[in-house]
């Protein structure tokens, strides 16, 4: 099949859509320009037209179909009932970027809504888009013209592009302007839920309906097994050839991380006025704080990366904590397959493992690696000498431990604390949540100047700062090689290193709480074992 690309002006007449319409009644399919992004468009009311479409696109068969119409009035058609919501929506946002879902009316065959029995419709404020369906005196059904899993098209070449041989007919009518789909919401729900957020934002939704909830699936991958809202969501989507990745955080680090991965075939895609230092090639995607440059540019963009050759694409995200940016976020996690770096994110590790096992050698590593590392062993013993209100209770608790200057007598409270399990756990109790408030702090400031903060302590599991822990590595090593560690280290007899080993808990309850575990003894390395480590905990980009 030949496609024919027809160029139509805004002005032109009625005349110049004759031939788009004849094959539109006539069951065939034609790409069309609309305000968003190009449509596949068909007869809505005609099963043949809507298996074109599927197949032109290569569409999953459960995904349904926007159907779009010309006028308000239209809608009746299509729906059983028109609530109020949809009235007022219609009045604020139609014709525009605004596509509603409501129960169908039988008109509708279920082919177009994937057997739901709702529908989806917008009236597109497109000229040629609204003009066509006018003169075609039809409703059309049309999902974006990419072939399915690309990046929507925004330009007719691109449908072309994609399309070509498949489809009779592309309707050149230039560029789109707003560049991301329509915002979808459904009002077949008690509170009205956002399933697609576009260019009709979240705040004017709510301006119009007052509540508005927003599905799980606008910006968190679909879990295993996890029912979806719309069917569209569950599909990779949007996706050049090359790989995206979504870089959160300042430039400043944008930048040194992009330089730091920069090899051939790396791009970077950066809001206007960026790229300065970056060693990779920029693409430039409008200015950060204006989504609808934004939205405009991202399609294209994406699309470019391909022609180019890319193969793969660092981008700047967008400030998530503004609502207008939801749908280029939503739309850059997906062309990204939810690939995100965050070199914004404070990481907290938790680090333990039993005597001789070589954690303080790992949290040298860490050190060396620009993570503030705190030692557990030295917030105990300022902990036992600053807190007063602490060495009150240890008194009470324990009475004969302070000496007449009011200083804790270390051996006196070993000797009393250790004397039964009992009382080692009621030292504990009273110890532990000191500790932890002495660590805290010196985490939250830590916080300030370095992004990974690692907490090196042999009791952290049993005081429960490993639950606050982002991560918990465990270093491990077994029985004898330890011993022969501490005996070299720490010029112990034999006895005493196996009094001291014997002490702690065994192996499996360690290793069975470790998100991660080190393993610090032949064969292994521990550099590469550390560089394991790191992958897991930053990802592996
Ligand atoms: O801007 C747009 O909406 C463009 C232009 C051409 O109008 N069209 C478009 O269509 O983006 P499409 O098919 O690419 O996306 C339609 C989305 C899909 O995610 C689909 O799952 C969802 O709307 N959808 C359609 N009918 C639905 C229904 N009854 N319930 C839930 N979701 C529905
Ligand atoms: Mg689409």
């Amino acid at each position: 099949m030949n496609t024919k690309l027809v160029k139509i002006s805004v002005n032109d007449s009625t005349e110049k859509y004759t031939e788009a319409a004849c094959l539109l009644k006539d069951g065939q399919v034609v790409g069309i320009p609309t305000e968003t992004v190009y449509g596949l468009a068909g007869n809505a009311y005609s099963e043949d037209a809507v298996k074109r479409i599927f197949e032109a696109k290569g569409r999953p068969q459960d995904n349904p179909l926007i159907v779009h119409i010309s006028e308000f009035s239209e809608l009746y058609e299509l729906v059983s009932e028109v609530p109020e919501t949809a009235k007022a929506l219609a009045d604020a946002f139609w014709p525009g970027p605004l596509t509603m879902i409501l129960p169908k009316s039988d008109k509708v065959p279920l082919c177009v809504t994937a057997g739901l029995n709702t529908v989806a419709v917008r009236c597109p404020a497109h000229p040629i888009a609204n003009k066509l369906i006018k003169v075609a005196g039809i409703p059309l059904a049309a999902p974006s013209a990419n072939l399915s899993g690309k990046p929507s098209p925004t330009k007719a070449e691109h449908v072309y592009k994609d399309l070509n041989g498949r489809i009779p007919m592309v309707i050149d009518g230039g560029e789109c302007e707003e560049g991301v789909e329509s915002t979808v919401i459904t009002l077949a729900t008690p509170v009205p839920k956002l399933l697609r957020p576009g260019n009709i934002t979240l705040k004017q939704l709510k301006s119009v309906l007052g509540e508005v909830s927003v599905d799980d699936a606008v910006l968190n991958p679909l879990k295993e097994g996890e029912k979806v809202s719309s069917p569209g969501m569950k599909y990779k989507h949007y996706s050049p050839d090359a790989s995206v990745v979504v870089v959160k955080g300042s430039y400043d680090k944008f930048k040194e991380y992009v330089n730091l991965k920069f090899c051939d075939g790396t791009y970077a895609m950066v809001f206007k006025g960026e790229g300065e230092g970056i060693s990779a090639p920029v693409l430039e995607y409008g200015s950060v704080d204006d989504y609808r440059q934004l939205s405009h540019a991202l399609f294209d963009s994406l699309r470019y990366l391909d022609e180019i050759g890319a193969k793969r694409c660092f981008v700047r995200c967008p400030d998530e904590e503004n609502d207008d940016n939801l749908a280029v976020l939503n739309r850059l996690l997906r062309a990204a397959s939810f690939d995100v770096v965050n070199l914004d994110k404070k990481t907290l590790i938790g680090l333990t493992g039993k005597t001789g096992s070589g954690k303080s050698t790992v949290s040298a590593l860490f050190k060396e690696n620009g993570a503030y590392v705190i030692d557990g062993d030295v917030v105990a013993r300022r902990v036992l000498v600053e807190d007063k209100t602490l060495l009150s209770k240890l008194e009470n608790a324990f009475s004969g431990i302070l000496n007449s200057d009011g200083a804790l007598n270390r051996k006196a409270l070993a000797a009393k604390a250790f004397s039964s399990p009992e009382n080692t756990d009621k030292l504990n109790s009273i110890i532990h949540p000191a500790i932890n408030d002495y660590i805290h702090n010196e985490v939250k400031q830590a916080f300030e100047n370095y992004d990974v903060v690692v907490v090196d302590a042999a009791a952290i599991i049993e005081s429960g700062f490993a639950d606050e822990c982002d991560f918990l590595l465990v270093a491990h090593a077994p029985f004898d090689v330890r011993k022969e560690r501490i005996l070299k280290r720490d010029s112990l007899s034999e006895e005493d290193a196996l009094i001291r080993m014997n002490g702690q808990k065994d192996d499996n309850f360690y290793l069975s709480k470790a998100d991660f575990i080190i393993n610090n003894f032949p064969p292994y390395d521990l550099n590469e074992e550390f560089k394991k480590a790191e992958k897991f905990i930053y990802g592996g980009h």
